[in-house]
């Protein structure tokens, strides 16, 4: 008996501008954008939770708005698009938000927290005075099972007043 044993190659390369670096990747077209982000480039910092748009621990910037990285492909990308990780060392803001993080004490176990802190630059970025319904709206992407979502809320307004300051 013959078997016939027929290997599809779909993979295609991708240039990624992640944290104004270059990656070149090679990837299968629809390999979720988180994937590519952790295996390819190497960067832990996004975390795998739910893999369909639920919980939004894998949030990252892409072009300054937060998006949940498990639910776009590597193909949707192009190297224009500008994604930001947590690793990221010149985001606007980025640092500003990390250091109000650490003054409330946010995290707790700490994995939905790039998620968070993302979401909260990217808010801050677009509306450096966010009322508390600001806040609220901007931040339900991201859930958090540790409940610190008292203190999310205090790290922006924090952040906030040094920007405004
Ligand atoms: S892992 Fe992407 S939304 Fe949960
Ligand atoms: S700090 Fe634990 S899930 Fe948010």
């Amino acid at each position: 008996m013959f078997v016939l044993l027929i290997i599809f190659n779909n993979m295609a390369n991708y240039t990624l501008n992640i944290n104004n670096k270059k990656y070149k990747v090679e990837a299968e077209p629809d390999t979720p954008l988180l994937w590519v982000i952790r295996d390819k480039a190497g960067l832990k910092g996004t975390k795998f939770g739910c893999g369909a748009a639920h919980c939004g621990v894998c949030t990252v910037l892409f072009n300054g708005y937060p998006i949940k990285s498990c639910t776009i492909s590597v193909a949707a990308t192009t190297p224009e698009t500008k994604i930001t990780t947590i690793e990221s060392t010149d985001y606007k803001n980025l640092k500003l938000v990390q250091d109000a993080w650490i003054k409330e004490q946010v995290p707790q176990c700490g994995y939905c927290q790039s998620g968070q802190v993302l979401s909260a630059v990217s808010l801050l970025n677009q509306n450096p005075k966010p009322s508390n319904a600001d806040i609220d709206n901007a931040m339900t992407g991201v859930l958090c099972r540790c409940g610190t979502y008292p203190r999310v809320k205090k790290a922006i307004q924090t952040a906030s007043q040094k920007l405004n300051g």
